[in-house]
């Protein structure tokens, strides 16, 4: 494991995109943020802008009508995006890394021109069908199964907790094809919204990112033509833990981004609150929970671009991005009950966004990998040889 410097020095064209994620996330995601969670509300009219914007195939190369961005400009839209509405920045998480990327690195040019180009646009969402009730952390023993009948496979099963699960055009689904080959028998399939057998479950009512549209789906002897599976046969389970390791850089920024959002918050009241005839900020006991946010936050924030870089700069970004998001993610539950402790009562209730905040922290320390799941992914990759 060698030690890596480097420069995190922002280039014109990073920070502009910053920029346009910081102004977005204001001018667009805050407006309605409280309605649309307490609701479950998806945001369909962000969704579309947000395509506009580019931010949803940000890493696409251009031919394929993405952005043609580095994954470094990716997190910086994703800490912003996640400081205001975490809802729409798993909506974005989840288009880019696990579908865009999936399709981009190891669909073929047919399966390109016919999704990749209209998911990287933002025209349609996509959806990363990996869970099912019964395999979750352990992702191996997939019961949806692929069955090879030819010219196409027949796909039955449950997946669960799907995100875009409703408002998806295509789903990229793992299921067995052949058990006696355990994980080496798993393929991924491309399934459009539509085909016959396909059914979208109830959506699920959740603790946090309620504007985030989570479901559970029903294969029931749904034919897949041969030309949608991803990668050659028995290649499912490789393809999604690849794009997971991308995908948990995406959860390391929104960790941050919700952390990072919360401290801002708190700072401003921290500046605004009196108690005892001064801002609160004089009392030690909250000055210092302000210095370990944001030194936590810095901290977690290197962790972050690390992981980014390493995946532009073709390193391994295994260990990287895992330490980034169990690191970003414990912080972002850390600071986000500390930032409704610096608020008080006020921080109790919805008007001040920090409730919100800690509520859809949680999240970050479950999906794409919990936070046990990361120390596992870590600690194999630091103990090998
Ligand atoms: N890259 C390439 N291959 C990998 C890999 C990686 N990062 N990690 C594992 N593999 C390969 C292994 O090499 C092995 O293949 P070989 O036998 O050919 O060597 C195969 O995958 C199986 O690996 P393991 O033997 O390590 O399998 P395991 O049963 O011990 O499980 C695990 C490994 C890391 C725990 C894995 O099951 C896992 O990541 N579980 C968590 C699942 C997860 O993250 N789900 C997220 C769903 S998507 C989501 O959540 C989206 C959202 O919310 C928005
Ligand atoms: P389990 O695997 O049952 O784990 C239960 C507990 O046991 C956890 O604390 C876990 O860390 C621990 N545990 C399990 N195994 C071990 C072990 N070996 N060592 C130590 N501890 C262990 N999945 C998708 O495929 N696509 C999606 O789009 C998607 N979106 C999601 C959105 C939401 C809102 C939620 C809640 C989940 C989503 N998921 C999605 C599923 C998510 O990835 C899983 O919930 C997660 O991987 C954990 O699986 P599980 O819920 O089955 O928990």
């Amino acid at each position: 494991n060698t030690i890596n410097t480097m420069d995190f020095t922002l280039t014109e064209e990073q920070l502009m995109i910053q920029q346009a994620a910081r102004d977005f996330a204001q001018q667009e995601l805050l407006p309605g943020v409280i309605e649309r969670d307490e609701e479950q509300k998806f945001p369909a009219d962000q969704v579309k802008m947000m395509g506009e914007l580019g931010f949803l195939g940000m890493m696409v190369d251009p031919n394929y009508g993405g952005s043609g961005l580095d994954t470094l400009s990716y997190v910086l839209v994703m800490e912003e995006l996640s400081k205001v509405d975490a809802s729409a920045s798993v909506i974005v998480s989840v288009n880019n890394s696990l579908v865009c990327w999936g399709l981009e690195t190891y669909g073929t040019e047919e399966q390109k021109q016919k999704y990749l180009t209209r998911l990287a646009t933002g025209e349609i969402i996509g959806a990363f069908c990996l869970s099912e009730p019964e395999a979750g952390s352990d992702a191996t023993s997939q019961k949806t199964t692929a069955i090879d009948k030819g010219d196409h496979y027949l796909l039955n099963g449950t997946k669960n907790w799907i995100t875009n699960g409703g408002t998806a055009d295509v789903y990229l689904v793992m299921a067995q094809t052949d058990a006696a080959k355990k994980h080496k028998g798993i393929n991924a399939l491309i399934v459009e919204k539509g085909m016959e057998g396909f059914e979208i479950g109830p959506k699920e009512n959740k603790l946090g990112i309620r504007g985030s549209d989570t479901h559970s789906l029903n294969f029931n002897d749904v034919k897949v033509p041969k030309e949608n599976r991803i990668g050659e046969d028995g290649f499912g389970f490789k393809f999604a833990m690849k794009t997971l390791a991308g995908g948990r850089i995406g959860i390391a920024a929104q960790a941050l981004g919700i952390a990072a959002g919360a401290y801002e918050l708190a700072r401003k009241y921290s500046k605004e609150r009196k108690a005892f005839g001064t801002e609160i900020m004089n009392h030690q006991a909250i000055a210092f929970k302000l210095a370990d946010m944001h030194t936590q936050i810095d901290a977690a924030r290197m962790l972050v671009y690390k992981a980014a870089v390493d995946k532009d700069q073709n390193r391994n970004y295994d260990l990287s991005g895992a330490m980034a998001k169990l690191y970003a993610s414990q912080v972002a539950m850390d600071t986000t009950v500390e930032a409704v402790q610096i608020h008080g009562g006020n921080g109790f209730v919805k008007d001040y966004h920090v409730e919100r905040l800690m509520r859809d922290a949680k999240i970050t320390q479950i999906y794409e990998g919990t936070s046990e799941i990361q120390k596992i992914v870590i600690s194999r990759s630091i103990l090998k040889d």
